[in-house]
């Protein structure tokens, strides 16, 4: 199978790692890499396929394009033009995919061709997969997350280590975490995203982010932690979303949630999803939002479902959007 990846940042180099880590069993070529400045990678792994012109990378006859450079431009544009040239997609861009998921969706579609998302949501861990296939028995009542990894590790470091709210979004930029503009994190746009990614495959209906409640973690402080560690609870960036009554409900929000909850155990750039399902209960998922290896290997296991053709099909994006009531006062600690 012949890729070729546009960008080579965080998630770009954590996919060719686990690709060079992998060759000998899988036989994936990396063809070319598209960066905007050369200079920044020489001496690094696989040099010699790096370009800054997208003309060379649509010249090589590929059967797939992975896109983990980010941003909605020109991203949107690059995918468009892979997916009318029959070339199958992986992205991990939660903005694009929010945006205009119905669009590609459908274009992938018509072409006969895949687009692949996993990592755009809880990065590392498996869960639209699982979504989409394993809990198809369900009818999917509520979602309950913690979906981003940068705000989590900012309320992790000011709980557990006292660490100031600039210190510790530093931190989490110097490890790779934070978006190229992290207002998108700590705003709550990213958390946003990403729940009207997991509502729309969950219910089954175009649920868009701009119509959740939102607030973000901006103005947490000292204060609040102190008051939160009275209350034996801790404060988390929760997202969640209910289908009642053929209506969709959803925010993102800080919340207090009692410490011996799930969520409350949620540390770091970890992640989290439970999900309600009709037939099965409550069932959550786990793991690292975040980060260059985790999110690389949902990059990678998409890549692989291309190449093994495990393809299910996603026709919720392309529904109407349905109204969603903003407001939401319950918490799900
Ligand atoms: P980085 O900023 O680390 O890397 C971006 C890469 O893309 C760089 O190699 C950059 O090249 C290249 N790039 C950016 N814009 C252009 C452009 N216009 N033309 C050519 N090359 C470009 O980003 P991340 O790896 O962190 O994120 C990539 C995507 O993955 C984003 O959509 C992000 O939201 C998503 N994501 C990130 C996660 C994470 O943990 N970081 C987890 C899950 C999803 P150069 O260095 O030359 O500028
Ligand atoms: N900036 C994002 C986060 C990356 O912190 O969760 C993973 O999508």
């Amino acid at each position: 199978m012949r890729i070729g990846i546009l960008g080579y940042g965080t998630v770009g180099s954590g996919l060719i790692d686990i690709i060079d880590k992998n060759k000998d069993k899988k036989n994936i070529e990396i063809v070319s890499i598209l960066v905007r400045d050369k200079s920044k990678y020489e001496g690094i792994n696989h040099y010699d396929k790096l370009t800054t012109d997208i003309e060379e990378i649509f010249s090589k006859n590929l059967d797939v394009l992975v896109e983990v450079m980010g941003g909605l431009y020109p991203s949107l544009e690059y995918i468009k033009r892979a997916l009318k040239s029959k070339i199958n997609v992986v992205t991990a861009n939660k903005d694009l995919l929010a945006e205009s998921g119905d669009e590609l969706l459908k274009l992938a579609k018509d072409n006969n061709v895949s687009i692949k998302f996993e990592a755009s949501v809880g990065g590392g861990i498996p869960v639209l997969k699982p979504l989409i296939e394993s809990l198809e028995g369900n009818n999917i009542n509520s979602i309950c997350a913690i979906l981003n990894g940068t705000t989590n590790f900012i309320l992790s470091k000011m709980y557990n280590e006292g660490l100031s709210y600039n210190e510790a979004l530093k931190q989490a930029q110097e490890l790779g975490f934070a978006e190229a503009n992290p207002d998108s994190d700590v705003l709550g746009y990213d958390a946003a995203r990403k729940l009207s990614i997991l509502s729309t495959l969950a219910y089954d209906n175009r649920v868009y982010w701009k119509d959740l409640y939102l607030e973000g973690i901006t103005n947490i402080d000292e204060k609040d932690i102190e008051y939160a560690k009275k209350l034996n609870c801790k404060i988390k960036l929760v997202g969640q979303s209910k289908y009642e009554d053929n209506k969709v409900s959803g925010f993102v929000r800080p919340v207090l949630v009692g410490s011996n909850s799930i969520l409350a155990n949620i540390e770091n750039e970890f992640n989290a999803v439970v999900l309600n399902g009709d037939s099965v209960g409550e069932v959550s998922f786990v793991g690292k939002g975040a980060g260059k290896l985790a999110t690389g290997s949902a990059v990678y296991g998409d890549v692989m479902d291309i190449l093994n053709n495990r393809i299910s099909s996603i026709d919720s994006f392309t529904k109407e959007k349905v109204d969603v009531n903003k407001v939401l006062d319950e918490n799900c600690s």
